[in-house]
């Protein structure tokens, strides 16, 4: 496959709006190889220290260490997967920070996933009481959303990110093409969060993938993949500038996430599960909650699901035994971050493209939903 490599033909990147910690989110193919460009003034020093994984720096190391030949750079390379964001992990990852002196001058890239995203931020935001750092994400995941909006987080063994600071980067460099090696099963969990967004808030948005844009970008089509990340990023952008510390709609980005964050705890994070997979499911069950309490047509939540379907994306009917214990699922929402006074906090929706903060929902209207799904009994809610 060949992905055109010409940053010059990019659009002007985007800005996420923090006032004095406003930033760039550059986006398209061919910004690896003109890193040097791209962040140039953030390293008075001109030292660099990149944080990645086993997997990305054996595919694309090589091309930024050749795009960095006017900085010293120091290369902390790190196994991949979700074990890596622990106490351990960050550890290791600031010890070696120190082992090559970095200050302040200095400048942070974390290059990869989700994982490495959160996990080198994190450790940025404490180094010294903050160094400076820029994203490059690797995964769709991290290019739609993780690398966007300065959550920053490690796990532990209460839960995911649950040891994490609010820390933003001064700048977001998406390459387009770093994606055409991604796993399909990756892509897909990164394009549940891109369908998130039509879902959230964007119906036209809804209405290009279902037509085309879900297909295309699954084929790595260089252009839907552009404007894939483009309109989640900008969508995220507003959404952050307007609530940095979700007081308030920044929570609708978490659409279908306290259902997924449930399947995810009780699957493990092994990778049984990928995030992205229990998201697919996770919102086609926001839809559903949302008809059976009344707010939603079962005529909209029915064309998510068939837009899964048409994508052969995780979703309810592939979920199986993962369904079967209602209370415990259940169990696992009640310890959600969103929950307020011992009641659940869900994110439905009105519409494809309406989605709304629903608190204190009880326990016994999403056990009596779950054992509904669990059953198959659902023909009442509109599933068939
Ligand atoms: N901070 C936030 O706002 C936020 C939002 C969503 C998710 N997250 C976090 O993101 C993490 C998941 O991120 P992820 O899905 O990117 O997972 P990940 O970082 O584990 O990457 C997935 C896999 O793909 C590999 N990989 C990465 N780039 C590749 C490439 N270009 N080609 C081939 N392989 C590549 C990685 O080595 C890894 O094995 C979770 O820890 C989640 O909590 C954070
Ligand atoms: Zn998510």
């Amino acid at each position: 496959m060949s992905l055109s490599k010409n940053p010059l033909t990019s659009p002007a990147p985007l800005c996420v709006n923090l006032g004095e910690r406003s930033y760039p989110i550059h986006i398209g193919p061919g910004h690896l190889a003109n890193i040097g460009e791209l962040i140039r003034g953030f390293a008075p020093s001109k030292r660099v220290v990149i944080i990645t994984d086993e997997t990305v720096y054996g595919l694309h190391g090589k091309v930024l260490e050749n795009a960095l030949s006017d900085y010293t750079t120091h290369m902390i390379v790190r196994p991949a997967g979700e074990s890596q964001k622990s106490m351990a992990g960050l550890e290791t990852v600031l010890e070696a920070m120190f082992r090559a002196g970095l200050d302040r001058t200095d400048l942070l890239l974390a290059f990869g996933g989700g994982v490495i995203g959160d996990l080198a931020g994190f450790a940025a935001s404490i180094y010294k009481r903050g160094l400076p750092f820029v994203q490059i994400p690797t995964t769709l995941l991290a290019q739609v959303d993780s690398s966007v909006g300065g959550k920053t987080a490690i796990n532990n063994s209460f839960g995911k990110n649950l040891i994490g600071a609010f820390y933003q980067p001064r700048a977001v460099i998406a390459d387009t093409d770093l994606l055409s090696t991604l796993p399909l099963r990756q892509l897909k969990a990164g394009y549940a969060e891109v369908l998130k967004y039509g879902l959230l808030g964007d119906r036209n948005f809804f209405d290009w993938l279902e037509a085309e844009g879900g297909k295309q970008i699954l084929a790595l089509d260089t252009t839907s993949l552009s404007k894939a990340v483009r309109v989640s990023c900008q969508t995220k952008a507003r959404i952050v500038a307007a609530d940095e510390r979700e007081t308030g709609q920044r929570a609708l980005l978490n659409l279908g996430h306290s259902f997924a964050h449930a399947l995810e705890l009780d699957a493990g994070y092994d990778g049984d599960l990928l995030h992205g997979e229990a998201v697919s499911a996770g919102m086609e069950m926001a839809f559903y909650f949302s008809v059976k309490a009344g707010y939603c047509s079962a005529e909209d939540a029915k064309k998510v699901s068939e837009h899964l379907s048409n994508l052969d994306m995780p979703r309810l009917s592939t979920l199986g035994e993962r369904l079967v214990n209602p209370t415990k699922l259940t169990r696992f929402m009640g310890q959600d971050k969103k929950n307020e006074a011992g009641k659940i906090t869900l994110i439905l929706a009105r519409a494809i493209g309406e989605a709304f903060v629903e608190k204190a929902v009880s326990d016994e209207e999403v056990i009596s939903f779950l054992t509904a799904l669990s059953e198959n009994d659902v023909s009442e809610i509109g599933i068939s």
